[in-house]
């Protein structure tokens, strides 16, 4: 808040609009230092009492009074410093008094603390069970090539995958955001011999219509495992094994015929409903089954791609949705509540 003060002719002025003037600015003070909050009362003080401020405007016109009232106007300015000084005071912040406040035996206050994101949760979780397997964990990068999302993963140019429709391509040719976990794979194997046993955790990008079990992001957790004679049965081992450590002892995996393009043979895995035990409920919508995602060996072809013998070694790999893994287990029925940060939501957890 300004509060405008009339300008001055200050070299022309004698004592009675020398003291009309002092007196203007005490008012002004006044009016600015019961208006001021307090962390501006110290530029109110500097606009009034600093050594640019209203009171040592005036006090330069002192020298043009005639000689005879200086003395007097000397005694007013003073006055009007002291004056100002004291309405200062009056407003400055008394600290003792806060002390007088503090109050020790009140309760202490609780201080705020974050918790963990469920989604979070989930995937350190996932993590930790296949820590504890053996597989180590590899990255790569969110902005991919359409080299390592599709080529090398032996998915054709004509593939519908690569539609616009379904792909964020960036405006550099051959740039996309990863649609998959699965070019880490690629990535991995590039860059060491067999045997491989990774986990890629991380965030994958589709340009999916949105609603309760769809969004523009969301999370994968890829698992591949190369040697030799690698089987069917050790990828339908490891992913129950992760179940049961995950959901518990009583559930049950399986497997249905699929295709993927870098998997041959290929399959869609469900684990048993752990709400209704497989017998049916709102959760699996009555089929006792949740669809967890896609699995196979991996494909000859993927293996000439990055230098590996395909008649010397044998893999399998996987890929989890993440958010479908949280979301049972925590009961949450729509998806966007993961990415939408709503204090309500999360603070529940
Ligand atoms: N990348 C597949 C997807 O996003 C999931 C998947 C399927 C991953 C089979 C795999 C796999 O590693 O072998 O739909």
């Amino acid at each position: 808040m300004r509060i405008a003060l009339p300008t001055p002719t200050m070299n022309t002025m004698n004592i009675e609009e020398f003291s009309k003037k002092l007196s203007e600015i005490l008012s002004a003070a006044e009016k600015e230092f019961r208006l001021a909050d307090s962390s501006h009362l110290a530029v109110v003080r500097a606009k009034f009492l600093g050594r640019k401020g209203e009171l040592a405007k005036v006090m330069r016109a002192l020298g043009s009074l005639p000689a005879d009232v200086k003395p007097e106007a000397g005694k007013l300015a003073n006055n009007t410093k002291q004056k100002l000084e004291k309405i200062f005071a009056q407003f400055e912040p008394q600290k003792i008094s806060v002390h007088k406040k503090f109050d020790p035996t009140l309760p202490g206050r609780k201080p705020a603390i974050g918790g963990i994101h469920p989604l979070e949760w989930t995937l350190r979780k996932m993590v930790d069970i296949f820590y504890g397997m053996g597989f180590s964990v590899a990255s790569g990068p969110e902005i991919e090539t359409e080299y390592y999302n599709f080529d090398a993963l032996n998915t054709p140019e004509d593939h519908p995958a690569r539609d616009i429709q379904d792909t964020f391509y960036l405006q550099k040719p051959g740039y996309l955001l990863r649609t998959q976990t699965s070019p880490v794979q690629i990535r991995v194997m590039e860059s060491q011999k067999p045997p491989v046993r990774i986990i890629a955790p991380g965030r994958c990008y589709r340009r999916d219509a949105i609603d309760a079990t769809h969004y523009y992001t969301f999370t994968q957790v890829e698992g591949l495992y190369v040697d030799k004679d690698v089987t069917l049965a050790d990828l339908k081992g490891v992913l129950t094994a992760f179940a049961k450590q995950f959901i518990g002892k009583n559930v049950r995996v399986r497997f249905r015929p699929h295709f993927f393009p870098f998997t041959e043979p290929s399959v869609e895995y469900d684990f048993s409903c752990p709400v209704c035990d497989g017998k049916g409920c709102r959760v699996c919508k009555g089929t006792g089954w949740l669809e967890i995602s896609g699995a196979g060996m991996v494909d000859p072809e993927v293996f000439k791609t990055v230098g590996y013998n395909p008649d010397e070694v044998q893999g399998y790999a996987f890929g989890m949705g993440v958010e479908r893994i949280a979301m049972v287990k925590f009961g949450i029925d729509d998806i966007r509540l993961l990415y939408e940060n709503d204090l309500a939501f999360l603070e529940q957890f």
